[in-house]
């Protein structure tokens, strides 16, 4: 038996392949159950039918800062335990190493305050953000809704975050104190609430300026649905003056991409496209929430961005087009619940791929399925 042929969890015992067994060690690398005939089982299982009760009995904001507490305190610690990855699982993408394909999507660690976590977890890379030019509080709460049976969430936070001057601080200490992780780190960046929408672009040069050589790369995000008039910088002429502007103070030759809604339409992508190769960016990510509840019953439906299960065709589809039309390499987000999904869209085009919603619905054992999965076609 090798790991292509071994069921998730029973522990691969080949001597050439170091791969199915880490699926069996919980978010610290350490081993939960024993069984004498599968060998350690079930850290899906474990999230799923113990943790995710008890945080699905709570409110979700609350749970969120719970758990991004923990990873804060423990995320050094865990690291210090985590099993290292699989060098197969490495790539380089727009000039950057990535041990692994798999990346947190934007939005889950606004601040930077656990990445020491994410790479215990057996993350690739990290996102950071939305960081805005200004420290904002974000909408008023609630603003965050689960809906277990579409495993979707909707959120309306409004980027709350402690602003580019804070994290940037954050991000240097990190750097000097010896707590950087070993992968890479992205920083994604939006606009001030308060700042008018005319004046955009230099509030994004502002947070770029101070946070430029903290990050591994960077990303303008212009298609949060949570900020009023954000996605209009969509529209080619805010575009061309944003993405000059910014790729004009890159003097370090930043990877800079840029992140689209799942809600434009085909033209108005290729439009993006154009944009985004005449202004040398190095890459997209498709996609971020959507504005489209259709696939919600009427009584669930809120205000926000619907992530998770239900965008996840739309997001493919999207992905689908870009690869069509551009070069670029491109990181798929979007509705990436299961290692089968995983291996779609990267057999579709993808560099990479990022999870959000299903690290709340699956826990972090998906991340290892996906290697697991990614390895097992290699030995194959
Ligand atoms: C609660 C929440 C907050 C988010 N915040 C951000 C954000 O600040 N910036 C951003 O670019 N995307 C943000 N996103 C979008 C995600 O990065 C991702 O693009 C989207 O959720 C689709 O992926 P998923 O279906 O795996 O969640 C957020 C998503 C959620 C659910």
């Amino acid at each position: 038996m090798n790991c292509g042929t071994a069921p998730r969890g029973s522990g691969c015992r080949s001597p050439r392949f170091d791969c199915a067994h880490k699926v069996s060690r919980n978010v610290s690398g350490i081993p939960l159950i024993w069984h004498p005939k599968a060998g350690f089982v079930g850290t899906v299982s474990i999230y799923r039918h113990f943790i995710r009760p008890l945080f699905f009995s709570a409110d979700p904001e609350s749970v969120h800062h719970f758990a991004m507490g923990f990873l804060e305190a423990f995320g050094p610690l865990m690291r210090f335990f985590a099993p290292s990855l699989d060098a197969r699982l490495g790539r380089e993408v727009f000039g950057v190493r990535f041990p692994s394909p798999v990346g947190l999507a934007a939005g889950f660690d606004k601040n930077a305050v656990a990445l020491a976590a994410w790479e215990a977890l057996g993350f690739g890379f990290a996102e950071i953000g939305t960081v805005t030019a200004k420290a904002q509080p974000g909408n008023p709460r609630p603003r965050l809704f689960r809906l277990p049976e579409l495993e979707a969430v909707i959120n309306r936070l409004g980027f709350n975050n402690e602003g580019a001057q804070g994290i940037a601080r954050r991000l240097e200490t990190l750097r000097a104190d010896g707590g950087w992780p070993s992968i890479p780190v992205g920083v994604n960046l939006g606009k001030s609430k308060v700042t008018p929408l005319e004046e955009a672009t230099a509030d994004y040069v502002t947070s770029f300026r101070r946070l430029r050589g903290l990050g591994d790369y960077f990303v303008l995000n212009v298609s949060s649905p949570n900020t009023p008039g954000l996605r209009k910088l969509q529209d080619k002429a805010a575009l061309e003056e944003l993405l000059g502007a910014v790729q004009a103070e890159n003097t370090g030759s930043a990877p800079l991409l840029l992140k689209i809604a799942p809600d434009l339409e085909w033209p108005a992508i290729d439009e993006i496209l154009a944009l985004v190769e005449a202004n040398k960016l190095a890459g997209l990510i498709v996609t971020n929430t959507t504005i489209d509840h259709s696939s919600v019953p009427e009584a669930r439906r809120q205000q926000g961005g619907l992530s998770g299960r239900p965008l996840r065709e739309r997001s493919f589809e999207v992905l689908k087009f870009v690869v069509s039309r551009t070069r670029l390499p491109v990181i798929a987000v979007g509705g990436i619940g299961s290692a089968d999904e995983a291996l779609r869209r990267l057999d579709a085009g993808a560099a990479l791929i990022q999870i959000y919603t299903a690290l709340v619905y699956e826990g972090p054992a998906l991340i290892h399925a996906i290697h697991n999965a990614l390895l097992s076609r290699v030995v194959r």
